[in-house]
C-alpha cells in the first residue's frame, strides 16, 4: 500500500490490550466497557484491502458520527464520543452473528450481487420471489432485507434468508423479530434523508450488538459510502434510459475499475491509476458534505501523530 506524501493513514498502533485488526479498523479495548475504534483510510473491496484513500478514515468516523446522533431515536448506538476525526469511543458490545443488508434497488456487479443473478434468470434470490421484467438499477417493488452470516477470519460472508436466521436460532427470535423492524426504520429515514441531498440509497448494511442487558445497539458504522451504495438521483433515469448505470458515491467505481483491469477478487490486485485513486477520495468528501450539508475540514497531520496525541487521555 503507498502513502502518497504522508497524507494518508494505513494503520496504527495504539499499545492498547485487546486489539483487532479488521479491513478497515483498528480498535482495542479500554476500561469500563469501552472500546476504541480508529478508521484507517484502508479500501477494501472483493473482501481484500485494495490500496489507501485521502480523507478516507475522517470520511467515514465523521460520517457515521452524523448518522448515528440523527438515528438514536430509532435504535440505541455504541457512540460514546467522538474525540478525534479519525477516532470514536464506543461502548463494547456483543456483535451479533448476522449483518443485515436492507435494499431499495436492483444493483451491484459482484458476481454474487443481485443485479447479475437477475440478469441470469434467477427469479429466487435471497428467499424472496422475483417478479418478471425488472430492468438493471431499477426501483425493488418492495424494500428487501438480505442477511449475511459474519465472516470469521477473511473468509467471506455468506448469505442467508431471513426465514433461515429465524429457525437456526443463531439469533433469538424477539431479538431477530426487532433487527428486522429496526433496520427497515433505519433504512426508511436513510432513504429520505438522502433524497434530501439529492442522493438515492440504494442498499446499505448495519451491524448490531447487545449490551450486557440485552438491548439492541446499532453498532460499526452506518450509511457510510463503504456500508453503502449512494447514487446521484439528478440525471438517472436518462442515464439509465441510456443503458448507463448510475453516477456512484462509494466504493462502486473502484469496483469497476478494477474490474476492467481483469481483477475479480483472486490473484494480485492491478495497480490503477492516481487518477483513479483521486476520484475516489472526492468522491467519499462530495458524499460527506452533500449529505451533512457542511464542508469538509481535514484534519491535521501527520495523521497517526495527531491521533496519539488525542489519544493520550486514554492510553495514559
Ligand atoms: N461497539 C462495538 N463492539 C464490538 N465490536 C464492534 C463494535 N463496533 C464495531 N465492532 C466490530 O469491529 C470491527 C470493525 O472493523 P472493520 O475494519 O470494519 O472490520 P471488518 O473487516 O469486519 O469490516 C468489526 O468486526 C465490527 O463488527
Ligand atoms: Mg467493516
Amino acid at each position: 500500500m503507498v502513502d502518497r506524501n504522508g497524507s494518508t493513514l494505513a494503520e496504527i498502533d495504539l499499545g492498547l490490550p485487546g486489539h483487532f485488526s479488521g479491513k478497515v479498523r483498528e480498535s482495542w479495548i479500554l476500561p469500563e466497557g469501552r472500546r476504541v475504534l480508529v478508521t484507517t483510510d484502508r479500501l477494501s473491496a472483493f473482501d481484500r484491502v485494495i490500496g489507501l484513500v485521502e480523507h478516507k478514515g475522517q470520511v467515514l468516523n465523521q460520517l457515521a458520527a452524523w448518522w448515528f446522533d440523527r438515528t438514536s431515536s430509532i435504535v440505541q448506538n455504541h457512540v460514546i464520543e467522538v474525540p478525534d476525526p479519525n477516532v470514536l469511543i464506543a461502548r463494547d458490545v456483543t456483535p451479533l452473528p448476522v449483518e443485515v443488508i436492507m435494499r431499495s434497488r436492483l444493483t451491484g456487479s459482484t458476481d454474487t450481487s443481485m443485479l447479475p443473478k437477475y440478469l441470469a434468470g434467477e427469479r429466487k434470490l435471497y428467499g424472496y420471489d422475483m417478479p418478471e421484467g425488472l430492468t438493471p438499477h431499477c426501483a425493488l417493488p418492495d424494500l428487501m432485507l438480505t442477511p449475511t452470516t459474519k465472516a470469521q477470519d477473511g473468509g467471506h460472508d455468506t448469505p442467508v434468508t431471513v426465514a433461515e436466521v429465524a429457525d437456526s436460532g443463531i439469533v433469538a427470535p424477539d431479538v431477530w423479530a426487532e433487527v428486522c423492524k429496526v433496520a427497515r426504520s433505519l433504512f426508511e429515514f436513510g432513504i429520505a434523508t438522502a433524497e434530501a441531498a439529492g442522493l438515492i440509497l440504494a442498499d446499505t448494511k448495519y451491524e448490531f450488538g447487545l449490551d450486557a442487558s440485552n438491548n439492541l445497539v446499532l453498532i460499526d458504522e452506518v450509511h457510510t459510502a463503504d456500508s453503502s451504495r449512494y447514487w446521484l438521483a439528478e440525471g438517472l433515469e436518462d442515464r439509465l434510459a441510456q443503458g448507463q448505470g448510475p453516477e456512484n458515491f462509494d466504493k462502486e467505481p473502484l469496483r469497476l475499475a478494477l474490474r476492467e483491469a481483469g481483477y475479480s477478487g483472486d490473484g494480485q490486485i492491478p495497480t490503477l491509476s492516481e487518477q483513479t485513486w483521486k476520484d475516489v477520495s472526492n468522491r467519499y468528501v462530495f458524499l460527506y458534505e452533500a449529505l451533512t450539508g457542511t464542508s469538509f475540514v481535514p484534519g491535521q497531520r501527520p495523521i497517526a501523530d495527531r491521533i496519539k496525541k488525542s489519544m493520550a487521555a486514554y492510553t495514559g
